[in-house]
């Protein structure tokens, strides 16, 4: 028995709903199939966006979506992306399968997807291929209300007003699609591109620059030094892969075993390493915390699924990803005084995804599920959760078995949310709640008995949440038993 005490008096400052961010490049079947069909298409949209995909993400309140990369951005010239469709310019995506990108997805129609999901846009700049005149006329395009030339072609566009933009992201991944460039290099060129990217009216753009790969301490610590009077963020990309190595196989999305089970685990709880080292060399240079840090790539990354595209980075998403989901969520939650955003790679069809599309049908993925349980706490309170974790032994390896977090709303609700890391075990936790007068709990859980089970086109709803039952609330005290390989959300009211 876990003994946990939640103390609801001790509220560790605001969740940024920011965490819960989604990405979205021209990859594969993200945007192209997954997002846009085009206003032709058989499949119902609208303006050509697929109804079916963004309606099942509207579920998800999506705070903050990235685009359109990634790697694309820094290949990605903008202009090639407005005006009619039939003039764009083609290009070859040459990060992803060499396929012929046409530019029919571009920043009017990002921008309109934005507004229909009612979700704030992100945009990567380019900073590896593109001119510093370039990005500056981006952002007037997109933001100068007036008179001007980007302003007045916007309007050519059909555009009359601008849209607000709040994320700016000066380059993607500089220290390697992005430019291979030193840390000394970028930072100076982060210094240069971001001075241009103007705050016009009222739109005040918050700059985020290329922070590190995984565990580039130099590059914070150069960043930081360099560039961190300068910016807003400070970005970190690290994925989950089952080896933990980028040589050879990755491992099958859904043919695994107990061993990798428990590897990608121990390898996603590293997230938590990262982010306390990135954050203690950006608090030598930022005691007060006002630099964020964006966790602007993270999930899961396979084998592509047989016989598909490997630059497409197609996969499938089992109960696995689920827990990989719910333990970053939680992470992400501890750490929120310094992380401000984090976005899932990606948003459809493209490694971790929420939504996976074949022609017209369209499913939900265990990934998809937890992101729409956890989504009570954007914008809640951090709460205080005392537990000490039972261990998750593996041969001679041990992880703890538990990640929990909870928060309370401006309503008084507590939600705690709770994942059972462990393949074969169960875990019963007892829970002291002080200073909050529950009157009911409910709550939802997602398991199986099969770790490698998924969502099919045939088969969609093989793992989705259901009521959990396990769960009782007596005099402030809560008792739950989790199975195993399981993610619960309960709300106390
Ligand atoms: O998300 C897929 C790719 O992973 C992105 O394009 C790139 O930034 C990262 O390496």
């Amino acid at each position: 028995m876990v003994e946990m005490k939640l103390n609801a008096h001790e509220k560790k400052g605001t969740i940024s709903r920011y965490l819960y961010g989604q990405f979205a490049e021209h990859l594969g079947r993200c945007i192209y199939e997954g997002i846009w069909v085009g206003k032709d298409s058989p499949i119902p949209n609208i303006e050509g966006i697929r109804i079916d995909v963004l309606e099942a993400l509207k579920k998800l309140h999506i705070p903050v979506l990235r685009w359109p990369g990634g790697c694309f951005a820094d290949e990605y010239h903008w202009m090639d992306g407005i005006g009619p469709a039939s003039e764009r310019a083609r290009m070859i995506n040459n990060n992803w399968g060499g396929v012929e990108e046409n530019n029919h997805f571009g920043t009017h129609e990002f921008l309109r997807l934005c507004e229909l999901l009612e979700t704030e846009p992100y945009i990567s700049g380019n900073v590896g291929s593109g001119t510093v005149r370039e990005m500056q006329q981006w952002v007037e395009y997109m933001t100068f209300d007036g008179e001007s030339p980007m302003a007045n072609l916007r309007k050519e566009n059909g555009q009359d007003k601008p849209w607000s933009l709040q994320f700016f992201g000066v380059g993607n991944e500089n220290w390697g699609c992005g430019g291979n460039m030193r840390p000394e290099y970028y930072a100076d060129l982060y210094r240069h591109y971001s001075t241009y990217v103007r705050n016009y009216g009222d739109n005040k753009v918050y700059k985020i620059a290329c922070g590190a790969n995984t565990d580039d301490y130099h590059w914070t610590e150069v960043m930081m030094r360099e560039a961190g009077g300068l910016m807003d963020g400070l970005s970190l990309h690290y994925y989950t892969l089952p080896t933990g190595n980028w040589l050879g196989s990755k491992g099958s999305s859904t043919d695994f075993e107990t061993n990798e089970w428990f590897s990608t685990m121990k390898n996603t709880l590293y997230m938590e390493e990262l982010i306390v080292k990135h954050s203690k060399i950006m608090d030598k240079y930022d005691p007060e915390g006002r630099v964020g840090l964006i966790v602007d790539e993270w999930g899961t990354w396979f084998d592509v699924e047989p016989g598909t595209n490997p630059g497409f980075l197609y996969q499938q998403n089992t109960l696995r990803d689920a827990l990989i989901a719910g333990i970053n969520l939680n992470i992400f939650q501890k750490y929120s005084k310094r992380v401000k955003m984090a976005n899932i790679a990606q948003v459809v069809n493209v490694l971790q995804a929420m939504v996976l599309t074949e022609g017209d049908n369209m499913l939900l993925t265990p990934t998809y599920h937890v992101f729409e349980m956890y989504k009570v706490h954007q914008d809640a309170e951090l709460l205080d959760v005392a537990f000490e974790s039972p261990l998750y032994t593996y041969g001679a390896q041990s992880i703890p078995q538990l990640s929990v977090s909870a928060s309370i709303n401006t309503d008084g609700a507590i939600h705690l949310s709770a994942c059972n890391l462990h393949h074969a075990e169960n875990t019963t936790v007892s829970c002291h709640i002080d200073g909050a007068e529950g009157k009911k709990v409910s709550g939802r859980i997602l398991t199986h008995t099969s770790l490698n089970e998924h969502n099919t086109f045939e088969q969609p709803e093989r793992v989705a949440p259901v009521n959990f039952e396990g769960v009782t609330l007596q005099n402030g005290h809560l008792q739950f038993e989790m199975p195993p390989a399981s993610v619960v959300v309960l709300t106390l009211e």
